[in-house]
């Protein structure tokens, strides 16, 4: 479903992305994990199109996405939470929700993005009238993932979902987020720091470190691979 082909992208001088090709096949759930500044972030935001492609190609349906505004990604059918769940803090829950559909804004595309979202997340609609900064760092990560599925997209990317999460909660999201996979047969490409929940998720996993791919096989394969145990998993897991 994307394929990406030798990718190269940075910020200024930096070069941060240095020749990435990985592919997502869809109805999977395939991550990315990696340490802290590996360029995760970076990646995907080169994916999604907030910072351009220097070198390479991003295929998604066998076409090339670089030349596309993220706009014109996300009528594509792709959506992208963020690193750092930004919500806006002074607006209702239901008001967030409604802010991600603003590419589809028909009253019964409408209603069902929002009907879906509660059904994922109930605590979304218990606090639909709450403003959404007082919500806590899990719910918020829940609104935003909500938010992005009012776009109707057949391709979800998120970065980093667990990140400062309280443990119940993490196990919550991503038990939604197979769940988002499963019954909406929607892909997904996770980034993550947390290798052990993310490849517990995933059917297929790649490694990054340094803007590169060092590693890839599937989630299982990676979960029993000393390297890795070694790396990311912790001695005992
Ligand atoms: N806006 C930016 N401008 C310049 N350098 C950046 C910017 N964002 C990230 N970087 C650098 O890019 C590298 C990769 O960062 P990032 O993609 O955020 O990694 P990750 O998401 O894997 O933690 C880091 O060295 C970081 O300092
Ligand atoms: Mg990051």
């Amino acid at each position: 479903m994307l394929e990406v082909k030798n990718l190269i992208s940075g910020y200024g001088k930096s070069e941060v992305i240095r020749g990435i090709s990985l592919e997502v096949k869809e109805g999977q759930i395939v991550t990315i994990i990696g340490p802290n500044g590996a360029g995760k972030t970076t990646f995907f935001r080169t994916v999604f199109g907030f910072l351009p492609a220097r070198q390479g190609e991003i295929l998604f349906e066998n076409e090339d996405l670089t030349k596309y505004a993220p706009t014109v990604r996300v009528q594509k059918g792709i959506a992208m939470v963020p690193q750092g769940r930004n919500v806006f803090p002074f607006l209702t829950v239901l008001e967030n929700l409604k802010l991600g559909a603003y590419t589809r804004y028909d009253q019964k595309t409408l209603q069902e993005g929002i009907d879906l979202a509660y059904g994922l997340f109930p605590v979304l609609k218990e606090r639909k009238s709450q403003q959404a900064g007082t919500l806590s760092g899990g719910e918020q990560q829940m609104l935003v993932i909500a938010r992005a599925l009012m776009s109707r997209p057949k391709f979800l990317m998120l970065d980093e979902p667990s990140l400062g999460i309280a443990p119940f909660l993490i196990k919550e999201i991503f038990r939604t987020i197979k769940a988002i996979n499963e019954e909406q047969k929607m892909t997904i490409f996770l980034v993550e720091q947390n290798a052990p929940v993310a490849l517990r998720v995933a059917e297929w996993g790649y490694v990054m470190e340094g803007g590169q791919i060092h590693m890839s096989g599937s989630a299982q394969e990676l979960l029993n691979d000393d390297r890795v145990k070694g790396a990311y998993l912790g001695k005992k897991d």
